[in-house]
């Protein structure tokens, strides 16, 4: 019964929403649009991720686990759960990045090979200090980084917000504060934006994705991609 909405889904993004990623990513590196994501799906993901909370699917993920053995300073306190695609709202936002991949290609040039993501459970006090997704010179994998926000509701004072700057380089005041509304729409260049999470006031929760290269030698596909 559910094979209609599996097989022929109503696309995510419409094509203006599209140009306008990529013309925000061609000229300056990333682009945010509010209410991108439908209205519907916010709170299907939502649901989505409570109920993945609720059964202790979340962990803190790589950037936290050597830092407890290091000591080094906390770079981000919130947990994540990956998205598998076992459920419809999954599915769909996974078959809204699929067809988003293919716009960025043909219009970029992109060559993206796949498509990874998790939620994001940031408790109160939660952060996620300046960082890049990717560095450049490393073992080429993420390139576009995406991240949708799944809040019901997010006032002026509650925190949260996702600071932007420029480039590697800008050692600035941030160029951006993008709060973390419902259906908000980051994208930006996973090696070139520095961005970072400021302290959330109350519970927040995210989706974060990176559209990835393969990485394989030699013209061999990595076979652990
Ligand atoms: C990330 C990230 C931003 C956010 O997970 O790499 O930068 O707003 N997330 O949740
Ligand atoms: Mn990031």
């Amino acid at each position: 019964m559910p094979a209609v909405a599996d097989t022929c889904p109503r696309p995510l993004f419409g094509a203006n929403l599209e140009a306008a990623l990529v013309e925000g990513l061609a000229e300056r590196g990333w682009a945010a649009i509010e209410q991108a994501i439908d209205p519907e799906l916010v709170p299907a993901l939502r649901a989505r991720a409570q109920t993945l909370y609720a059964r202790n699917a979340f962990d803190e993920g790589r950037v936290g686990r050597g830092e407890a053995l290091t000591g080094a300073p906390r770079i981000r306190r919130a947990e994540i759960a990956w998205l598998e695609g076992e459920d419809a709202a999954e599915r769909r936002l996974l078959d809204g990045a699929e067809a988003l991949r293919q716009t960025l290609n043909r219009e970029l040039f992109l060559g993206l090979f796949e498509f990874e993501a998790h939620f994001a459970h940031y408790p109160e006090g939660g952060f996620y200090r300046r960082h890049l997704d990717a560095f450049a010179g490393g073992v080429k994998s993420r390139v576009v980084s995406f991240v949708a926000y799944l809040n019901e509701a997010w006032a002026e004072g509650d925190g949260g917000e996702l600071a932007m700057w420029t480039g590697p380089d800008d050692t600035g005041e941030p160029t951006a504060l993008i709060a973390p509304k419902p259906g908000t729409l980051v994208v930006m260049l996973s090696e070139r934006i520095p961005h970072e999470v400021r302290p959330a006031a109350r519970e927040r929760l995210s989706l974060a994705g990176w559209f990835r290269v393969n990485p394989g030698v030699g013209g061999v596909l990595d076979p652990a991609a």
